[in-house]
């Protein structure tokens, strides 16, 4: 092979690295605002906002993970809301939904969306990582698109869950999409490198192999192995039920329960 066509091969490589460095300089909380700044943008908003979309309805592997689920009423706390899509179709089905998401046009935008349709929804504009909502409110709590994954950090997620098991009644269900990629199991020479980046500019030092700037666009986790997800889950206080998984699709679910408390002093 000619040595410029090597060259030019070299240089595309360290491009993509030199890209890559994007997600280990920025700290967790940048990462957030990263991912917040793009959903902020008002073609984001108007995209996820969509009559097309928002009619579109559940997809097949969210009616999957609902089928876990005895019925289809109660509270439900929807993490990501954007323009209604899925909070429109699931208050349909009979929950009373309340839509999470911290971009304040996204939350208006689902609530004109749903009014507009005959349907009525809450909303709160929060992160999602820093969920505060009455403890025992809900009966369900559902994170779509593998959304449980744009949050940065094994420790931040814990906390997540840890949060969501408070806002669930006993025996409450959390339904949950993340991004699953058993490609990044492997560790090497990159991923060190982007470590003593990360180290170098006091940047994201909880970086872990998986991190990554989807379309350099959000944060994004890629979960690679399902003992990792678990672990989170259960780490955060819910017991994971079913886990689903395929090598063919990037977007892997999980159905979790909060257990139900068993009352120590029946009598009192
Ligand atoms: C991929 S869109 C999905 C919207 C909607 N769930 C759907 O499927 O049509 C993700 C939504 O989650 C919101 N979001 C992303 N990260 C968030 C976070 N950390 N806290 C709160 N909202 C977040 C975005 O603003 C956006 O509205």
């Amino acid at each position: 092979m000619s040595i410029r066509v090597s060259l030019a091969r070299f240089l595309l490589q360290l491009g993509d690295f030199v890209q890559s460095l994007a997600v280990v300089v920025m700290k967790p909380d940048d990462l957030i605002e990263f991912s917040r700044q793009t959903y902020d943008k008002p073609q984001n908003v108007e995209g996820w906002a969509e009559d097309d979309l928002v009619d579109s309805g559940l997809s097949e592997d969210e009616l999957d993970l609902l089928a876990a689920l005895p019925n289809t009423t109660g509270d439900l706390l929807l993490l990501g809301v954007g323009g209604g899509r899925e909070a429109i179709a699931l208050a349909r089905m009979g929950f009373h939904v309340t839509g999470v998401d911290y971009v304040a046009a996204m939350v208006d935008r689902a609530r004109e969306n749903a009014a507009r349709r005959g349907v009525s929804i809450e909303g709160l504009v929060q992160e999602i990582s820093r969920l505060e909502v009455q403890e025992g409110a809900y009966d369900v709590v559902w994170i779509s698109r593998s959304m449980y994954s744009c949050v940065p950090t094994r420790a931040r997620r814990v906390e997540m869950v840890r949060r969501i098991a408070r806002a669930l009644r006993p025996g409450g269900y959390f339904l949950c999409q993340f991004y699953w990629d058993p490609r990044f199991r492997s560790t090497g020479m990159g991923e060190l490198l982007r470590r003593v980046v990360a180290a170098c500019t006091l940047g994201n030092l909880a970086h872990e192999a998986g991190d990554m700037l989807w379309g350099k666009i959000e944060f994004i986790h890629a979960f690679a192995s399902e003992e990792t997800i678990v672990s989170e889950l259960e780490g955060g206080g819910l017991s994971v039920v079913s886990l689903q998984t395929d090598q063919a699709s990037i977007r892997g679910g999980a159905v979790c329960r909060k257990n139900l408390e068993i009352d120590q002093n029946p009598l009192s």
